[in-house]
C-alpha cells in the first residue's frame, strides 16, 4: 500500500489486523475479543484516513494513491470506500497467508517422507501447497446468507438466514478425498476448497501460492537435511484458531 510504519506502529498495525480477523469473523469470539476488534478497526480506519488525506495533497507512487485516484473519478465513492477496500485486502491477504504458511511448514516437517519427496522433486510444489492447505485449512467458518427458503439434511433454512460453512471440514470429506487424514502431496487437489468456491473465490489465490512457494523453496534450499522441528517449543495462539506464533527449527542433530 505504501504506508510507512516505524517498528512499534508496524507491530500495532499487524496486531490490529489479526485482532479484527479473530474478533469479528469468528463465531466463537468472546465479548472481549469483539470489543478489542472494534477498537482495532477504529484505529486502522483513522490511520488510513490520515494516509489518504496526505496523499490527496501530495500523491505518492503507491497502491493507496492509485485507489484514491480511481475512486476520485466516481461521484458515488469517498475516502471511506478506499478504507473499506484496503481493510478487505489487509484482512484477506496478510493474516491468511502467514497463518497458512506456518502450518504448511509445520505439517511438512511432521511428515518427513513427504518433505523428502518435495525436496527431491520441486515440480510438485504447487500441488504440495494445495494439499498442505487442504490438510490444515484456515478460516474454518465463512458466513453465507440464504437467498431463498431451502432445506438441507432436514434442517429448514429461511431466506436471509446466516449459514456458517466449514471449509476445513469439507476439505476432509472422505467421499472427495480418500484417506483424508493422510497428507499426500501427490494426491489430486483439484476439488480442494481452501480458496473458497464460486463468486467469492479468493482473488489472491495465485499471489498466495507464489508467496508460499517462494518461502518454501528458500527454506528447503537453506535448511540442512538434519533440520527438524523443536516440537515442544512450538507456540500457538490461545483460542479456537490456534495460529502458530513461534515455529523453532533445529538445524543440527
Ligand atoms: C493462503 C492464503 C489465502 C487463503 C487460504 C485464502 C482463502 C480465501 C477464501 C476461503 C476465500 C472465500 C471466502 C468466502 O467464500 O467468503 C477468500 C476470498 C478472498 N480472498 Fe483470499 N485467501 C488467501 C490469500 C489471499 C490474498 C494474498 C489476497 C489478496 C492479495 C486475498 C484476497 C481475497 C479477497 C479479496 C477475497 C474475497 C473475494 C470475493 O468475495 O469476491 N486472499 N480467500
Amino acid at each position: 500500500m505504501g504506508i510507512k510504519l516505524d517498528a512499534s506502529n508496524e507491530t500495532k498495525f499487524r496486531l490490529a489486523a489479526t485482532s479484527i480477523v479473530t474478533g469479528l469473523f469468528n463465531p466463537s469470539a468472546t465479548e472481549t475479543m469483539r470489543t478489542q476488534a472494534i477498537s482495532s478497526a477504529v484505529y486502522l480506519k483513522d490511520l488510513l484516513l490520515t494516509e489518504i488525506a496526505q496523499r490527496k495533497c501530495k500523491p505518492t507512487p503507491d497502491l493507496l494513491t492509485e485507489f484514491i485516484q480511481a475512486i476520485d473519478s466516481r461521484a458515488d465513492c469517498d475516502a471511506m470506500d478506499v478504507v473499506k477496500l484496503v481493510l478487505v485486502l489487509i484482512f484477506s491477504a496478510s493474516d491468511t497467508t502467514v497463518y497458512s504458511t506456518l502450518y504448511a511448514i509445520k505439517d511438512l516437517f511432521e511428515h518427513p517422507q513427504q518433505l523428502q519427496l518435495l525436496k527431491s522433486d520441486r515440480s510438485l510444489m504447487q500441488n504440495a501447497l494445495k494439499e498442505l492447505l487442504r490438510f490444515h485449512t484456515s478460516g474454518s467458518f465463512f458466513p453465507k446468507y440464504a437467498t431463498q427458503d431451502t432445506e438441507y439434511l432436514g434442517q429448514k433454512i429461511n431466506r436471509g438466514d446466516a449459514v456458517f460453512i466449514s471449509i476445513a471440514s469439507a476439505n476432509k470429506d472422505e467421499s472427495m478425498f480418500p484417506n483424508a487424514e493422510i497428507l499426500d502431496i501427490t494426491r489430486d487437489t483439484n476439488n480442494t476448497l481452501s480458496f473458497g468456491h464460486g463468486v467469492n473465490y479468493c482473488l489472491g489465490t495465485q499471489l498466495a501460492l507464489t508467496v508460499m512457494s517462494s518461502i518454501m523453496n528458500k527454506l528447503l534450499n537453506y535448511l540442512p537435511a538434519e533440520a527438524h522441528l523443536i516440537t515442544k517449543e512450538i507456540k500457538f495462539e490461545t483460542g479456537s484458531r490456534r495460529a502458530i506464533i513461534s515455529l523453532p527449527i533445529n538445524t543440527y542433530l
